[in-house]
């Protein structure tokens, strides 16, 4: 699948469910959330049959995402469904690691085969205000599960709010280049939570570069990108590991775009600040056949955005928090 900008999509990210544990700030409102009923939630089957449609399409790499996967009850269910499907090459999760230590077992043996875990403090205090939940403890622990259970590299995303967690970026980086994490910092980006985003909050790349740099060690460029998406990768001299750059506001890397995503209710979103959806959810509930889902999804991608309009006068934000859309 190629899209109007030359883009070919061979990415899929498939929200399992919208409920989360936490409360990031950059993601949720505080306020009692309301969820998706079940009812409306696909079911294993409805995605399993979505992706025996789109892997022909050239949809070859899988990331499962919520709210938070492992919230969704017999994951490690959907994980062998979809591994099997031909044309699949590669399933991750994107996950915040609370109760991974139980199933970080299950979902190596299952066929899970990338691991990213969400992590913006390693003080608990610093971990409770950013998350609104005393749950670091059970975050270690599901790391040193995972390491356990075989996952190499374990890849920890990190987005640093001015203001909030700037001062975690250094012992980010120290508990990283301990454990052999591959630390990923994802500039904080204007979606999810109300209107808490504003310009001067973002830490941008360069300067996180420049503070590690500065307190931690110095680090050089690596040459090839990583293949697994727009990181750019910096390495520590000292051999202790690396380090990724992910610059969605500073960088846009929007021209190289091969994802697409399914939110947890069956609607095809083919940009995170989509405006509009596609509903597959309709389609596989009304008796439609492959070829029928098939042409939405193809149609959709025709019409793929060519990038977010970030800091200019025309962006429009998503009516949707970042937990709804699926990171
Ligand atoms: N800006 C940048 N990244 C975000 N994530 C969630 N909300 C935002 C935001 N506003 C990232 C989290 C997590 C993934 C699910 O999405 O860091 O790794
Ligand atoms: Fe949950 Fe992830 Fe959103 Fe944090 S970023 S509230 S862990 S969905």
């Amino acid at each position: 699948m190629i899209d109007s900008f030359g883009r070919e999509i061979v990415n899929l990210r498939i929200s399992v469910t919208d409920r989360c544990n936490l409360r990031c700030s950059y993601c949720l409102p505080e306020e009692t959330m309301t969820w998706l009923p079940r009812s409306e939630v696909l079911t294993f089957e409805e995605i399993e049959r979505f992706v025996r449609v789109v892997a022909p399409l050239g949809i070859r790499k899988l990331r499962l995402t919520g709210g938070e996967p492992l919230l969704r009850r017999g994951l490690p269910d959907l994980v062998a469904r979809l591994v099997q499907v031909p044309g699949i090459e590669d399933l991750g999760m994107t996950t915040n690691a609370v109760g991974l230590d139980r199933l970080a077992g299950p979902l190596r043996a299952a066929g899970l085969s990338r691991l990213n875990v969400s992590l913006d403090a390693v003080d608990r205090e610093k971990y409770r205000e950013m998350t609104r939940r005393d749950a670091l403890e059970s975050v270690l622990a599901g790391l040193d599960a995972a390491g356990h259970a075989g996952f190499a590299p374990i890849k920890v995303n990190a987005v640093i709010e001015r203001d909030r967690n700037l001062d975690q970026v250094v012992p980010l980086a120290r508990l990283a280049r301990e454990h052999g994490f591959v630390l990923r910092f994802i500039e904080y980006m204007p979606i999810g939570r109300g209107d808490a985003w504003r310009d001067e909050r973002v830490v941008a790349n360069a300067e996180i570069l420049r503070l590690l740099t500065a307190e931690v060690g110095v680090l050089d460029p690596v040459g090839e990108p990583d293949g697994a998406g727009p990181a750019q990768r910096w390495r520590w001299r000292d051999g202790a590991g690396e380090i990724g750059l992910i610059g969605s506001v500073t960088e846009p890397f929007c021209d190289h775009c091969n994802r697409i995503r399914l939110t947890a209710e069956g609607k095809l979103r083919t940009c995170l600040f989509s405006v509009v959806e596609h509903d597959v959810r309709a389609l596989l509930r009304g008796g439609a056949g492959d070829a029928e889902i098939a042409e939405l999804v193809t149609a959709a991608v025709a019409k793929k955005e060519p990038g977010h309009r970030i800091g200019r006068p025309d962006f429009v934000k998503p009516d949707r928090t970042m937990s709804s859309i699926g990171g």
